[in-house]
Order: C-alpha cells, then structure tokens, then sequence
C-alpha cells in the first residue's frame, strides 16, 4: 500500500483502531519463523557434529507469540539431556563449550553465517547473522529457563485475543523512546511483556488469569524439555468479562505504571497474578524495578540499576499518558509511519 494511504488512514483511525492496524502490519509472519527454524535445524546438525546429545531449541520472541518482522533470533543449546539434566556453570562449562562452537562456526559455517562473535557476558552467548535470511542470531548454552518461559509466554499471549495487539504496540511504544534495552540499562523486551501480562491479570475484572496457578500440571517445572512446547495446546481460551478496547487498555497500562503502582515496595508476580511486597532477599535490596521471573523468581528488571534511568522510565509512562489521554491518537506518542516502515 502507498504510503501516503497508510499516514492518511492511520490519522482517522481510532485508537484501537490504530493499535490493530500496527499489530497487523508489524507482527512476525509465518515466513519469518519458519527461516529462524530451517537455521535452527541446520545448526543443530552441525552443533551435534560437537555434541552428540545436544538439542539446539529457538525460544524467546521470535517463538513466544510476540515477535515482530524484525525479532531477532534467540538460541538455546541443550548439551546435558533430561531427565538427569544438571546445570551448566555459566562461567566455566558454558564459556568454554561456546568457544568451541564459535571455532566451528568460524570454520565451517563462513558461507552460511557472518560474524560470530563470542561474547563473554554473565550469561555467555555466540552472536552472529545467518547470510542468507538476515536475521541475527544470540545463542546459548543451557539457560533451561528460557526454554519453559517461551512456551509460558506463548500460551498467555494466545490465550486472549487483545494480548498480542497490547503488547506490540507497548514494545514499539518502549524502544520508540528507549527505555527497550537491557544493555543499556532500561526494561528488556520480555520484562515489559510480564509488565503488561501483570497489568492485565489485575484489572477489578481481569483480561488474564495466572496460567501456572490454574493449570499447575502443564506448566510444572518438572516436564521434560522435549514435551514443554505440548502444554500450551490444551488450555482453553480465557473468557473475560471486560471488554475494554484496545486504546482503553493501552491508557489504562500507561496510567497504571504512572500512576498505581508502587515501585519502591511492591513486586510484579505474574506467577500470583499480583503485585505483591518485595521479598527481603539481597537480590531484592536497593533495586529501582522488581519483576518475578515465572520460573526461577529471579528479577528479570536487574539491568536496570541506575537512578537515572529508572527515572526516565517512570517519565515516560507519565508523559505518554497526558499525552494520550488528551489527543487518543497513537501519532502522540509513537510516530506511527516510521514504526511500520521499522517494523
Ligand atoms: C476493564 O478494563 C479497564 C481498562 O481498560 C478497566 O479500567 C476497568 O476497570 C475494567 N473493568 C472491570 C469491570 O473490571
């Protein structure tokens, strides 16, 4: 479509409207994955050529149900098969099981991919860009977490038809104004996503249940890795009561993290579907933002560890509420015309 058209439609829409339309034109398409899935597959292959008993998983947003065209590949390696699967040290064992795959990279792979890069973070990972479908690619080794997680996300984000709208427009909305990047110390993509699962499951009439309380069974963390990406298909669709639009829910999300929510006490749980006291713990103390992780409770708002940032955070869901609230038109906060063309 012209653009011209689309600037022009997006200005008359309404602001839910507006939200769809964005989703629409923004969220991954089956093609998308299913190249991130033919370079999993061939990796793997090689990967095995390494470690025989390893298992090479795609997990994060590209799988998780809230990717967009321009997501970027996250991997995990699974080189101790369950059930006696132990944990990795991050430190040693992953590090060096990564230099190995980055040389075999290197070596084998140069027409296939470009750049690999060892990086050695907390969590060490290989990063680089396969050639053919340009998508970049971070790979880890044995962050099991990451692998329950992807699916835990999945099922809330099919769970309720106004998830995935929601929450694409609020990632768009967040790196728009750079408060979207863990490494430089603001909210990652998948803290905002248990921001927004949060506010929904604590509406007086809820969008979102807490998946992990009512189904305990599908998402305990004793399942076997190779039979994680089943549980999602047997729960239901959730049924609300509330039917507020999409425009409504974004001001009521902006409006919640401005306004209700107290960050200097409270902890996001999405495993209790509440805000709930921080816990006492060192990992607790003198952190600006706490959000449970679903599975291992551990905070996955860490990065953000400075005052200034945070404050920058807070800024602008404030901001970007006025703002909204006074004109209902997405433009006011998030030029839509660039988002699409960025996707
Ligand atoms: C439904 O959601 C809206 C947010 O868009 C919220 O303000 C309202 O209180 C909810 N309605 C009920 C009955 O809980």
């Amino acid at each position: 479509m012209n653009l011209n058209i689309i600037t022009h439609l997006l200005l008359f829409y309404s602001l839910s409207q507006q939200i769809l339309e964005l989703f629409e034109a923004c969220q991954q398409q089956v093609s998308d994955l299913k190249k991130k899935e033919l370079c999993r597959t061939l990796l793997q292959r090689e990967i095995q050529l390494l470690f025989p008993q390893s298992r090479l998983f795609l997990v994060g947003s590209s799988l998780n149900g809230f990717g967009t065209r321009s997501s970027d590949g996250d991997l995990c390696l699974v080189v101790k098969e369950e059930p006696c699967f132990f944990q990795v040290n991050q430190k040693t064992e992953a590090r060096h099981i990564l230099t190995l795959v980055h040389k075999h990279f290197c070596t084998r792979l140069s027409g296939y991919i470009e750049r690999p890069q060892l990086i050695r973070a907390k969590v060490p990972i290989v990063k680089f860009r396969d050639k053919v479908n340009c998508v970049e690619f971070d790979l880890n080794v044995n962050n099991i977490v990451g692998i329950r997680n992807t699916f835990l996300l999945r099922t809330y984000a099919y769970l309720e038809n106004r998830v995935r709208p929601l929450v694409l427009v609020i990632k768009k909305w967040a790196s728009h104004h750079e408060i979207n990047d863990a490494s430089r110390g603001t909210l990652s993509s998948y803290s905002l996503v248990l921001m927004v699962l949060h506010y929904l499951q604590t509406l007086p009439e809820p969008i979102l249940p807490s998946l992990q309380k009512t189904y305990p069974e599908s998402f305990s963390p004793a399942i076997q890795l190779q039979l994680v990406h089943q549980a999602p298909c047997n729960i239901p669709p959730y049924l609300s009561k509330n039917e507020s639009n999409l425009g409504d829910l974004l001001l009521g999300f902006l409006k919640y993290y401005a306004t209700e929510f107290d960050w200097d006490s409270q902890m996001i749980s999405v495993h209790e579907a509440k805000a709930i006291p921080r816990p006492d713990g060192i990992e607790w103390r003198n952190k600006y933002i706490c959000i449970e992780e679903p599975f291992d409770g551990k905070n996955t708002a860490r990065a953000v560890h400075e005052k200034q940032k945070f404050d920058m955070i807070k800024d602008q869901f404030l901001k970007s509420w006025q703002r909204l609230q006074n004109k209902r038109d997405l433009n006011s906060i998030l030029p839509l015309r660039a988002a699409i063309l960025k996707r």
